[in-house]
């Protein structure tokens, strides 16, 4: 079977930089919190034009120490989407919080922000979009409907490094930009980490507080913390991808441009906005025939994989929040039609053909 995403290629192309890097750092042994991680967070910020970004363990902690550092906690709702990976709902129950979801855009399958107002109360305190798939969510409507009802915005952004609204990086639109750099993400390192962009100086100073134990310097503890720092190797590989990522992102939208153009009249190929730069984290087709598509690629050794199969307010985990079927009908529909072919920047035009061509050739029967 051939890979969804091949790591391995991308690593050959950059083992010439990737190993002095990492001899520099063991030659240093300063494995944590060090300069790397230091330079990682100053060009992140550059990069997105906020004041700071923070360096933590992951992008389900940039996720957990955003919302504490903004005050939210026990008794706190914050409204998000169902269709996303179980981490963003995840951070918001560590936190204290309930994850109150809003079904979503049947277009671009992320959170609808026609149906957010009415299900904010007095409990509300937050709004976490997630950019599912790369492609941004409607930050302008979002930062909105924020302003309007005194709510703080944190942006899940595992899925969109550099993703754009009008030029505009996300990450830079709410409170807090959340970053995952799990290694299939666009900007992926190997192994865990995560990274906050942030405008508001006292938040971000709490997250680094948070983010080591709760100390402010050596052994003095203000807060209950955590353990969730990034580490130098990680930093260090990170800042040899950093780099590349736009050119990552470019390669990853012409191998999108390729399938739309071969898959347009058989299945709903993803969809963009004149004002969106979506970062194809996901090439995500839409069909009725999913399952058939899913097990002819299967025959043929092409890899595909439905993302997310179970919405959040389905899954067993979250039963206590009182959710049921049929409640999110756009979510549900969208879940059993989803299928996500195989997309990175090293992938071969050739692949790309035959995974079409085994698309048509099972749905013409
Ligand atoms: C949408 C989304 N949110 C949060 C996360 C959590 O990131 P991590 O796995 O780095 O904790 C991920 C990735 O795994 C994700 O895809």
């Amino acid at each position: 079977m051939r890979p969804m995403i091949d790591l391995k290629r991308q690593f050959l192309d950059i083992k010439e930089e990737i190993f002095p890097i990492l001899n520099e750092i063991f030659e240093g042994s300063q494995y944590i919190l060090g300069k790397k991680v230091s330079e990682l967070e100053k060009k992140i910020s550059e990069y997105h034009c906020v004041q700071e970004a923070i360096g933590v363990a992951s992008g389900t902690d940039a996720l957990h120490l955003s919302l504490l550092s903004h005050g939210i906690g026990m008794g706190d709702e914050v409204i998000t989407t169902p269709f996303t990976f179980f981490a963003t709902v995840e951070a918001i129950i560590y936190a204290g919080a309930k994850p109150v979801f809003v079904d979503i855009d049947p277009e671009t399958f992320n959170i609808d922000v026609a149906q957010i107002s009415h299900n904010i109360n007095e409990n509300t305190r937050a709004i976490l979009p997630v950019h599912i798939f790369g492609h941004p969510a409607d930050m302008d409507a979002i930062m909105e409907i924020a302003k309007g009802h005194n709510l703080k915005v944190i942006e899940d952004c595992a899925q969109s490094f550099g993703a754009l609204i009008n030029g505009k990086k996300v990450g830079s639109f709410g409170d807090a930009g959340c970053f995952s750099f799990y290694p299939s993400k666009n900007l992926g390192a190997y192994g865990d980490g995560g990274m906050i962009t942030i405008n508001d100086s006292k938040a971000a100073e709490k997250i680094r507080i948070l983010r080591n134990h709760g100390s402010q310097g050596s052994y003095i503890h203000k807060l209950i913390g955590y353990n969730s720092r990034l580490d130098e190797i990680q930093a260090g590989i990170l800042l040899v991808k950093f780099k590349r990522i736009d050119e990552y992102n470019k390669k990853r939208r012409e191998k999108a441009t390729l399938y739309n153009t071969l898959l347009n009249d058989v299945v709903k190929c993803p969809q963009e906005k004149n004002e969106i730069t979506h970062v194809y984290h996901q090439y995500t087709i839409l069909s009725e025939q999913r399952d058939s598509i899913q097990k002819h690629l299967k025959e043929k050794d092409i890899p595909s994989v439905v993302y997310y199969p179970v919405p959040l307010h389905l899954q067993e985990a979250l039963r206590y929040l009182g959710y049921k079927k049929n409640d999110f009908p756009v979510t549900e529909r969208i879940s059993s039609q989803v299928l996500s072919l195989p997309i990175y920047p090293e992938l071969a035009e050739e692949d790309i053909i035959s995974t079409s061509e085994a698309i048509k050739e099972c749905l013409k029967g």
